[in-house]
């Protein structure tokens, strides 16, 4: 069924390159300059998105053995991520629930416990009070009360979405809203994590907009890749999350009639998006690979750092592919730094002289509008009503 759909999108790509014509939306959007800078906003942003929704906050390639874990930053809120014994996936927040240490330190790795660096305290791979230091001495508690805080977590199409909140209940394959199956044609649990690499950046929706704009690409981008790229996009949505589709002529006549041979690799190009922190653009350095980019907020509302994650359809066997790989990355943190968020910084700063009351989003840029629109209608939302959002996506 989702390989049809991915179908149904190539074949209106096609229609779209060959007739050289993109949908529009209606109208021009008008965004608040304020959204991009003010702290009031910011901050809710931080708590009705960041804190409230689903975020793809690790890849299977980074757990794939019991034992193995992965503690992280997420936007301020310290996640520890584990594989378990009997292998699935569960996230805790990363403090101890002796006087809140971090149990464990940034980064990936292997362990049989987690041991809290403070006074040893330990830890299961699935969070339960193992172990205290000279019980004796400190006195008698209930270990079964004093485990490591559950978040919601789910494993899906060899990526994993946490919700930073424990007491949330949206179920996270409904915020999916069916996208995972599409995203799923990857395979991407079976891909090799190479590397992963932290840019700074601007306000997060000023870095985020860049992710779903090829509008920029010939021009802001010429001197790097951008001198082929067509500038038109095609958006498909399934509800906040977006796939980006550049339509290029002649592709019809090159892939032929048999639908069933069109290669995954086309079927799956483009940039895909996971509402509301993640973009996903497939690149060839070291054989098929994809940028797997993670965004957050940074300590202000003018800044956000992204981790770009490198991640290769097959482990490199050899030092001329893992040259390949590290090349790729090395040009990817250049243009991500020193063109796009080098651009978003300034704009930043010239949005931030209150010149202008709005930015715009033309026609073409109809990922912008979804993009913003889901913004606004999440930060709206109840608690209670947030799940209704999700139910007709
Ligand atoms: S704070 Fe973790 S053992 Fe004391
Ligand atoms: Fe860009």
């Amino acid at each position: 069924m989702s390989r049809e759909q991915l179908i149904e999108m190539a074949k209106i790509n096609m229609a779209h390159g060959d007739a050289g014509t993109i949908p529009q939306t209606d109208d021009v959007l008008k965004v608040p300059v304020g959204n991009y800078f003010e702290t009031a906003r910011w901050q809710q942003e931080i708590n009705k998105i960041f804190k409230r929704v689903p975020l793809m906050l690790a890849m299977t390639a980074e757990l794939k053995e019991p034992g193995d874990y992965k503690a992280m930053n997420a936007g301020g809120v310290p996640v520890l991520i584990s594989r378990t014994e009997n292998g699935e996936v569960k996230a805790f927040v990363n403090m101890c629930a002796h006087r809140g240490a971090q149990v464990m330190d940034e980064g990936c790795g292997n362990a049989n416990r987690f041991t809290c660096p403070y006074h040893a305290w330990s830890y299961s791979g699935d969070g339960a009070l193992i172990g205290i230091y000279a019980p004796k001495d400190f006195g008698e508690i209930d270990k079964s009360q004093y485990g490591l805080t559950e978040l919601p977590c789910l494993e899906k199409a060899g990526l994993i979405w946490v919700t930073i909140d424990p007491k949330s209940t949206l179920d996270i394959a409904l915020f999916l809203s069916g996208y995972d199956d599409l995203l799923a044609h990857f395979g991407f649990e079976k891909w090799h994590h190479f590397a992963s690499q932290v840019v700074e950046g601007p306000n997060w929706k000023i870095a985020y907009d860049g992710y779903l704009d090829l509008y920029h690409l010939p021009i802001l981008h010429k001197d790097t890749f951008g001198s082929d790229f067509p500038n038109q996009a095609i958006y498909y949505s399934w509800g906040p999350h977006q796939r980006v589709a550049g339509p290029m002529k002649g592709m019809a006549k090159m892939l032929g009639d048999s639908e069933e041979d069109w290669p995954t690799e086309y079927l799956t190009a483009g940039v895909w998006t996971i509402f509301p922190h993640i973009s996903i653009a497939g690149f060839d350095g070291g054989g098929r690979a994809v940028m797997l980019s993670q965004l957050f907020p940074g300590e202000t509302p003018g800044t956000s750092y992204t981790v770009q994650h490198y991640l290769m359809a097959e482990e490199p066997k050899d030092e001329a592919t893992v040259k390949a790989a590290r090349d790729q990355l090395d040009f990817l943190r250049y243009v991500v730094a020193e063109e796009d968020y080098a651009t978003g910084l300034k704009q930043q700063k010239a949005m931030e002289t209150g010149a202008k009351e709005h930015v715009l989003f033309g026609r073409n840029e109809a990922g912008g509008h979804n993009f913003h629109s889901w913004v606004d209608t999440i930060l709206e939302t109840s608690d209670e009503d947030l799940p209704k959002l999700f139910q007709t996506g």
